[in-house]
C-alpha cells in the first residue's frame, strides 16, 4: 500500500475536533476564543430559527446556540438531538445579551455560537429529570442508576469522597505508613458479624471467607516487621442493612507498631483534621476532647454521642433501690438501671406528644413503657407513676434532675442497655425538634476505655470489640478475678453522632491472648483451630502494635452531608442487599454449581400452625 500513514481524523469518532474546554469551565475570559466543548444534551429549546442547547459535562452546563444563517448544517442536525445525545460542537464564545443571562448558571453570561456540531451517540430517553431532584424514588434511582449517577448530589458525592481517599492517602503516607494491599479471598475474620463465603473450585466443598476487615493480616503484617501499614480496604460483613450499613463498604484500615494509645489517636486526629479541611475546607477545632465510654454512656446514654444536642440523662438506679414501684423496682433488683431524660421548659410536649412518644419507644426500641412526669406551674407533679413515689423518692428525683415548674421527666427502668437506648435516641430525637443544640457544624470526639468484655443476653461474658483488643496493663491482674471490670485499649472516633471508626492496641503477647480466648468460651481444641495460626505468629516475636479503621463510607456521607452511604457509593446495595441495576444476587446455571459440587437445597418448608 503507498497511502501512507492515515491521520487520526479518520480513526476514531471524534473526527478531527479534540475538546478545549469542560462546559462549566466556560466564562467571560474566553469571550471571542474558539472552544471545543463535549458532553450530553441537557436540554433543547427551539426558538423560531434559533435552537438553544444545554450542554453537560461533570463539570457542570453550558449554552450551546446554533443560528441558521451561521452554520446551516449544524443548524440543521441540532433540531434531531434529544435529551442525553452525545455530541461534540466546535464554536466561538460570545456573551448573551443582557436580558438573555442566566444568573442561576456559573456559565449564564455567555454561549458558544456553534459552527460544527458532531453527534457522537444517540441515546434513549433517560427515566427521571437529570437534575438536582430526580423527583423520583430511591429504588426507581437505584434501577437506573446509570442516569442518577449523572446527577449534581452523585457527582459532588463522588467527588468528595475521591478527595478523601486522596487526602487520606497523603497523611499517612507522610506518617511514614506503606500502602500494602491483603487478600479478598480470606478465611474467617472476628469482627462479630456473619461471613460472605466463597465455594472453592480447586478444593471442593472448602470456602474462602471474604474479610469482614484486614484485621489479622494487618497484626501480621506488624509481625512480619512492616512497622507502619494502610489499605483502603473492602469488607464484607453480612448484615441487616441501615442507613449507615452496608454489605460491602471500605475501611481506611492501619496498624503501627512500638506505640502506645496517644501516637494513635495523633494519627487519628491528623487524619480526621486533614480529611476535613482536604474535602470541605473546613478546619476542626484541636484537641479533639476525649470521653470515657463510662461518662458517654452515664451522660448521653450512647457511646457515638451527638454532643450538640445540649440535654443530657441522669442515672436515678440508687434512688429506686427499695422502691414500692414494681416496674422500676424489678429493673433494679435483675441489675439493671432506672434512668431519666429531663427536659426543662417542656410545655412543647403536649400530652398528645408524650403518649406518641411512648408508643414509639414500644414498638420501635422495645421499651418496657415510658414513665413521666410534669412539674406544673404550682409545683405539683402530673404523672402517671406519681401514686406510687415516696416522698424521699420524689425529692431524690427532683434533686437530680433540677425539675422545677414547667419540666418534662421521662424515665426507662430495664438492663443496663435498653433505658440508655431509650433514652438516648429520645434526647436526640427531641433535643434536635426542640432547638436544644448548639451551633457546631461539626463535633469530632474521642470515646476511649471501653471495657474488655461485656456480658452477653445469656449471661456469658462476650468481647464489647473483637478478641484481639489489649486489656489496659494495669488492669492484667483482674483477668482471674474480674475480668468484666477490666478496661481495654479501645477507642473510637464519633463525629455528630456516628461512629467514624475503631480501633485499639493488639494483644502482642499469645498467654494475654489465649487467656481471653479462655474466657470467650473457646476450648483448647477450638481455639488453636481457629486461631492457632494467630496465636503462632505472636510467638514469632510480635512487637506491641494497634491500629485503627475508619469507615471511609460514614466519612464521605457526613462530608458530602448525604442521608444515607448509598448516595456516597457508585454501585451500592438496596436495603435487601440487591444490586437492581446488575440484577445481583442472581441465580447461577447448574454447570457452574456442578463444577463447585454445590447443590441448592429447596426452601425450608413454611411451618404449619
Ligand atoms: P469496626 O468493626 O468497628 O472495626 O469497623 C470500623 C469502622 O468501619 C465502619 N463500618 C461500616 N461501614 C459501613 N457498613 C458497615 N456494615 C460497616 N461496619 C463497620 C464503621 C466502623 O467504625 N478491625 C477493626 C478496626 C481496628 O480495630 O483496627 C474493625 O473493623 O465506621
Ligand atoms: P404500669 O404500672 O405498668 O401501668 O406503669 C405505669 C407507668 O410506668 C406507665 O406510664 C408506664 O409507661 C411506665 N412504665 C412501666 N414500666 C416501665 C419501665 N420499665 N420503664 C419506664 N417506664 C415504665
Amino acid at each position: 500500500m503507498t497511502e501512507g500513514v492515515r491521520t487520526s481524523s479518520h480513526l476514531d469518532p471524534l473526527g478531527a475536533l479534540r475538546r478545549t474546554h469542560a462546559c462549566g469551565a466556560i466564562d467571560p475570559g474566553a469571550i471571542g476564543r474558539e472552544v471545543v466543548v463535549a458532553g450530553w444534551v441537557h436540554s433543547r429549546r427551539d426558538h423560531g430559527g434559533l435552537i438553544f442547547v444545554d450542554l453537560r459535562d461533570r463539570d457542570g452546563l453550558v449554552q450551546i446556540v446554533f443560528r441558521p444563517e451561521l452554520a446551516a448544517e449544524a443548524h440543521a442536525r441540532a433540531g434531531d438531538l434529544r435529551s442525553e445525545f452525545v455530541v461534540i460542537a466546535r464554536g466561538v464564545v460570545e456573551r448573551r445579551s443582557p436580558e438573555t443571562v442566566n444568573p442561576k448558571l456559573p456559565t449564564g453570561e455567555v454561549e458558544v455560537a456553534v459552527h460544527e456540531l458532531r453527534v457522537l451517540n444517540t441515546a434513549t430517553p433517560p427515566p427521571f429529570a437529570i437534575e438536582e431532584d430526580a423527583g423520583a424514588e430511591e429504588t426507581v434511582r437505584l434501577r437506573h442508576r446509570l442516569h442518577d449517577l449523572r446527577r449534581p448530589p452523585a457527582q459532588r458525592a463522588l467527588r468528595v469522597r475521591h478527595a478523601l481517599y486522596q487526602s487520606a492517602r497523603a497523611t499517612l503516607a507522610e506518617h511514614g505508613f506503606l500502602e500494602i494491599e491483603t487478600p479478598i479471598l480470606a478465611k474467617a475474620t472476628p469482627e462479630g458479624a456473619r461471613d460472605f463465603l466463597v465455594p472453592s473450585r480447586l478444593q471442593p466443598g472448602e470456602f474462602y471467607a471474604l474479610p469482614q476487615s484486614p484485621q489479622i493480616m494487618k497484626q501480621l503484617l506488624m509481625i512480619a516487621g512492616f512497622d507502619r501499614y494502610f489499605q483502603i480496604a473492602r469488607c464484607f460483613r453480612d448484615e441487616d442493612l441501615r442507613a449507615d450499613r452496608q454489605l460491602e463498604f471500605t475501611q481506611i484500615d492501619f496498624e503501627m507498631s512500638f506505640v502506645g494509645v496517644e501516637e494513635v489517636l495523633a494519627v487519628l486526629e491528623d487524619l480526621t483534621v486533614r480529611a476535613w479541611r482536604d474535602t470541605v475546607g473546613v478546619d476542626l477545632p484541636r484537641p479533639f476532647p476525649r470521653l470515657s465510654y463510662g461518662e458517654a454512656m452515664a451522660r448521653y446514654g450512647s457511646d457515638k454521642p451527638d454532643v450538640r444536642v445540649l440535654l443530657e440523662l441522669v442515672d436515678l438506679t440508687d434512688v429506686f433501690r427499695a422502691t414500692e414501684f414494681r416496674a422500676f423496682g424489678a429493673a433494679v433488683a435483675k441489675g439493671g438501671v432506672v434512668k431519666c431524660l429531663p427536659i426543662h421548659d417542656g410545655d412543647a410536649l403536649t400530652r398528645g406528644e408524650i403518649d406518641r412518644l411512648e408508643s414509639f419507644v414500644k414498638k420501635e426500641l422495645g421499651a418496657k413503657g415510658l414513665a413521666w412526669v410534669r412539674v406544673q406551674a404550682d409545683g405539683t407533679w402530673q404523672s402517671p407513676i406519681a401514686k406510687f413515689l415516696s416522698d424521699a423518692e420524689r425529692a431524690a428525683i427532683a434533686a437530680r434532675s433540677g425539675a422545677r415548674p414547667g419540666s418534662v421527666l421521662f424515665f426507662a427502668a430495664d438492663d443496663f442497655a435498653k433505658p440508655n437506648a431509650i433514652l438516648g435516641r429520645l434526647r436526640t430525637d427531641l433535643g434536635r425538634q426542640l432547638g436544644r443544640v448548639d451551633d457546631r457544624a461539626w463535633a469530632p470526639l474521642f470515646v476511649v476505655e471501653f471495657p474488655v468484655f461485656e456480658r452477653g443476653e445469656d449471661g456469658k461474658l462476650t468481647f464489647m470489640h473483637m478478641p484481639f483488643v489489649a486489656p489496659v496493663e494495669e488492669d492484667l491482674a483482674l483477668f482471674d478475678t474480674h475480668p468484666e471490670a477490666m478496661r481495654g485499649t479501645h477507642y473510637d472516633v464519633v463525629m455528630n453522632g456516628l461512629e467514624l471508626g475503631s480501633g485499639s492496641l493488639r494483644n502482642h503477647r499469645s498467654d494475654v491472648q489465649r487467656k481471653i480466648f479462655e474466657i470467650l468460651g473457646y476450648a483448647k481444641a477450638e481455639m488453636e483451630e481457629r486461631f492457632g495460626f494467630m496465636l503462632n505468629a505472636l510467638d514469632a516475636g510480635a512487637p506491641p502494635h494497634g491500629g485503627f479503621a475508619f469507615g471511609l463510607d460514614r466519612m464521605a456521607m457526613l462530608l458530602a452531608g448525604a442521608e444515607s452511604l448509598r448516595d456516597v457509593i457508585a454501585f451500592p446495595k438496596t436495603q435487601r442487599g440487591q444490586d437492581p441495576l446488575m440484577g445481583a444476587p442472581s441465580t447461577v446455571d447448574a454447570q457452574q454449581l456442578d463444577e463447585l459440587r454445590l447443590r441448592i437445597a429447596p426452601a425450608p418448608k413454611e411451618r404449619t400452625p
